[in-house]
């Protein structure tokens, strides 16, 4: 133990010796004095406390003498375990309210990645390189947007994967999507009626309604956003996945995009935040560029994360703010800092600088898009059972014909150990065509495990295999 601070009051009328075994008992009973541990030094504690060494003589006296702690010669003094002394008044011990995390053998859920491949190596070396003394000037506070030095990598990997036009002075760095959304919601002020897809990121959602702000659910199809419901609608702002929406895996369409673009030109006050979370992994034709690059009227807000691409608990996430909204983001942000530690983010910056990032998309994109062949090879050979949203991302969703509905077999797994999710659990307004819709995410699993996954939970649910197989 380091030191005990405790407040005593030298006019008091007990003496101090008495207030310091007080509180030190007080400290044993209540468990904040933890069961074997050192006490600090007779001397050591009269210098903290300045008392004098008397004052501390007599008050571990009286504690030794009544069994609180115990004395082994030329170490220290301990704290006894209290809990056989008859005479202490236990407390009342409130219970472990930590909920127990359900145990899954296997783990269908959309946000794990393959941690297996991550470059540890690489990471390290360039973490070894940040914490130097050459890197002194880390240790101080950096700019409010983030690092300048990684916006200019992040606008470059943008402008080179994602047609993203902006300068590094349109980034913002933050510590996830989910820190980002609530500034963006600020940023763009109060009285705005935000559209979300149906199903969609409940995240999002979540902290629309926090912020007390209005929210419409647009309904989704096989083209993505149905932007004509959208045009019907009183919202000014939309949230949208256009490269593969989240959670149905859906692309926007072509003519959907530029009706989109279209609605967001009518008025002054209409945007669109753009959530591109996963579109680094594309399997299926080229790809499809952000809806940032066919803006010419500065009406998207782009958004990304390295928590697909990297890892979720790097937590750095992004957005681009057209030049217009910038001096409203300087005017309420910029005395704040950077939420993402400097170290993580010159870590990062190297990463990307010297090529490593797109590297480790490449890999990944292999090794992804050989799970999903995987995938999909065992899921084809069954009935009942179709994919959709399989062009991108590391999700799918299925459709499973079944007497049950994709409750009760989520339920049913759950109860066998396998986490997968109904689909209507994204659903922020009812909507019956999601009734026998499960998300499907394969990301976590190992490749060569995916097939007695799949196999084991198919088996679960009585599907039958097809006449071809
Ligand atoms: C639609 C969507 N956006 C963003 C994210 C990432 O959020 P964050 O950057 O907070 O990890 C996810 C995570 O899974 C997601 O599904």
């Amino acid at each position: 133990m380091d030191m005990l601070m405790f407040e005593l009051d030298k006019n008091a009328k007990e003496p101090l010796y008495e207030q310091l075994y007080e509180a030190i008992k007080r400290g044993i009973i209540d468990g904040s004095i933890p069961v074997e541990k050192k006490l600090p030094s007779k001397r050591k504690l009269a210098d903290f406390l300045m008392l004098s060494q008397t004052t501390i003589e007599l008050a571990y006296g009286q504690l030794l003498a009544e069994g609180y702690i115990v004395s082994k010669p030329r170490i220290g003094f301990f704290v006894e375990d209290i809990a056989s002394l008859p005479y202490i008044d236990k407390p009342v011990l409130v219970p472990e309210t930590k909920p127990t995390a359900p145990r899954y053998d296997i783990d269908f859920s959309p946000g794990r990645i393959d941690t297996a491949s991550f470059p540890f190596s690489t990471w390290r070396r360039y973490a070894k390189d940040a914490i130097d003394e050459q890197q002194q000037s880390l240790l101080l506070a950096g700019s409010a947007q983030g690092e300048y030095a990684l916006r200019e990598e992040i606008a470059s990997y943008l402008y080179q994967s994602r047609g993203v036009h902006c300068r590094p002075e349109q980034i913002v760095i933050g510590s996830g999507t989910e820190q980002l959304i609530p500034m963006i919601l600020q940023i763009l002020g109060d009285y705005n009626v935000y559209a979300l897809e149906n199903p969609g990121y409940q995240m999002t959602h979540h902290i629309i309604e926090q912020y007390g702000q209005r929210s419409l659910p647009i309904r989704i199809d096989a083209d993505g956003l149905d932007v004509s419901e959208l045009e019907m609608s009183d919202a000014n702002i939309v949230y949208v996945t256009p490269s593969h929406q989240f959670p149905t895996g859906a692309i926007l369409s072509a003519p959907r995009r530029a009706q989109l673009l279209q609605w967001a030109s009518h008025q002054g006050n209409r945007y669109i935040i753009e959530d591109d979370y996963d579109s680094e992994f594309r399997y299926i034709g080229k790809p499809i560029p952000s809806l940032q690059s066919m803006d010419h009227q500065q009406k998207v807000i782009y958004l990304s994360t390295f928590s697909k691409s990297l890892m979720p608990s790097l937590r750095i996430a992004y957005f681009v703010l057209p030049e217009k909204l910038m001096p409203r983001y300087h005017a309420l942000f910029t005395y704040y800092t950077c939420t993402v530690p400097r170290f993580e983010q010159h870590i990062l910056m190297q990463f990307m600088r010297d090529g490593h990032f797109s590297k480790h998309l490449n890999r990944m994109r292999k090794i992804y898009r050989k799970k999903l062949e995987k995938l999909t090879a065992v899921i084809t050979n069954y009935e009942a059972v179709n994919i959709s949203g399989e062009q991108a991302g590391m999700h799918i969703a299925l459709t499973v014909t079944h007497p049950q509905n994709a409750q009760q077999l989520s339920k049913q797994a759950k109860d066998a150990h396998i986490r997968i999710s109904p689909l209507s659990q994204y659903l922020l307004k009812d909507d019956a065509r999601y009734a026998q819709h499960l998300l499907l995410g394969f990301g976590g699993i190992d490749e060569e495990k995916i097939s007695q996954a799949i196999t084991t939970l198919f088996e679960l649910w009585q599907l039958k295999k097809g006449a071809n197989t």
